[in-house]
C-alpha cells in the first residue's frame, strides 16, 4: 500500500464509535441516534422509550455468543422502532444543528489530522454509517472537517415541505447488513473506482463488510476499535481485524498508517 501511494488508496470508515469517541472522562458519549434523544425534539415518553430500546438491543448487538445471523432480526426491530418513534415525534429539520451543538458527541482525538490529511492528498473517505446521516453530517460540519473528498452512505431523513420528518430514505442500514448495502452502492461511487487499496476502520464486526463493494480490491487493511466488553470480545476481534485497538479514544494509529502511505 505504501509503494502504490495515495493515488491507489481509499479509506472506508464507520462513524459512530469509530470516528466519534466512545467515552470521555469516564462518561459514555452519544451515537447519532442518541443525539436525537433530546427534549427539544421528542417528548418525555419517547425519551424513555428510546432508552428502553437501547437497553434491550445494544447488549444483543455486542453479544459475543450470538452470530450476526442471530442478531439481524433484533437489529431490524431496534432501528425500525426508533425510526417510527422519531417520525411520530415530528422532528424538525431546523432543530438538528442545535441538538448536535448541545450534545456531548466528540470526534476522536487527532480527527483533524486524519480528515485534513486525506483531503490534502485527495484520498476519498467513505463514511459508511448505520447511524443518521443528517446528524453525522452536522457533527462533521460543526467540527470544520467537511471536505470535498467525503462520501457518505447512511440513513437519511426525509422531511416534508414544512421541514418535519415524515420518513427515512432508501434501504434501512443497520450494523449487520453493511454487505448488502455496500454491494448496492458499488457502481454509484465513481470516485472510489481504481483505488484497490483500502484502509477500513470500524468498531463492530459488521463493519468488516463495508469494503465488500470494492471491485478488484488488492489490499484491505482493517482496524477495529474495541470500545466495550473488551475481555469478552477480544478474541473474536483479533481473529477478524488486522489491528485491534483496545479502549483507544484517538486516531493515532490510523494517522500513523496514513503517514506511511501518503
Ligand atoms: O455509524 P454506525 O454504523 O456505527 O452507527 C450505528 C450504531 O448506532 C450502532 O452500533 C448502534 O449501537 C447505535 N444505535 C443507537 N441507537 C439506535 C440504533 C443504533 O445508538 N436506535
Ligand atoms: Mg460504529
Amino acid at each position: 500500500m505504501q509503494k502504490a501511494g495515495p493515488g491507489s488508496l481509499q479509506v472506508i470508515s464507520d462513524f459512530d464509535m469509530t470516528l466519534t469517541r466512545f467515552a470521555h472522562k469516564g462518561k459514555r458519549l452519544p451515537t447519532t441516534h442518541n443525539i436525537l434523544n433530546n427534549r427539544l425534539l421528542i417528548n418525555e415518553d419517547s425519551t424513555k422509550k428510546m432508552k428502553e430500546l437501547l437497553n434491550t438491543y445494544y447488549p444483543i448487538e455486542i453479544d459475543p455468543s450470538l452470530s450476526p445471523e442471530e442478531k439481524l432480526p433484533y437489529m431490524v426491530t431496534w432501528w425500525t422502532e426508533v425510526h417510527e418513534l422519531l417520525i411520530q415525534q415530528r422532528i424538525r429539520k431546523d432543530m438538528l444543528a442545535q441538538v448536535v451543538r448541545e450534545s456531548s458527541a466528540m470526534l476522536r482525538e487527532g480527527y483533524r489530522v486524519f480528515f485534513d490529511c486525506l483531503a490534502e492528498h485527495r484520498v476519498p473517505l467513505l463514511i459508511f454509517s448505520a447511524g443518521v446521516g443528517d446528524v453525522l453530517e452536522e457533527v462533521i460540519r460543526q467540527n470544520d472537517v467537511f471536505h470535498p473528498n467525503l462520501h457518505i452512505i447512511s440513513n437519511y431523513m426525509d422531511f416534508d415541505h414544512t421541514g418535519v420528518l415524515q420518513a427515512f430514505k432508501g434501504q434501512l442500514i443497520h450494523s449487520y447488513n453493511k454487505r448488502d448495502v455496500a454491494l448496492s452502492h458499488a457502481t454509484a461511487l465513481r470516485e472510489l473506482h481504481g483505488r484497490p487499496n483500502v484502509l477500513l476502520l470500524g468498531d463492530s464486526l459488521g463493519d468488516l463488510n463495508m469494503a465488500d463493494g470494492v471491485s478488484e480490491a488488492q489490499n484491505i487493511l482493517t482496524v477495529g476499535f474495541l470500545n466495550d466488553q473488551v475481555e469478552e470480545r477480544k478474541e473474536s476481534y483479533i481473529n477478524s481485524f488486522d489491528i485491534v485497538l483496545l479502549k483507544d479514544e484517538t486516531m493515532d494509529i490510523p494517522n500513523v498508517i496514513l503517514r506511511h502511505i501518503v
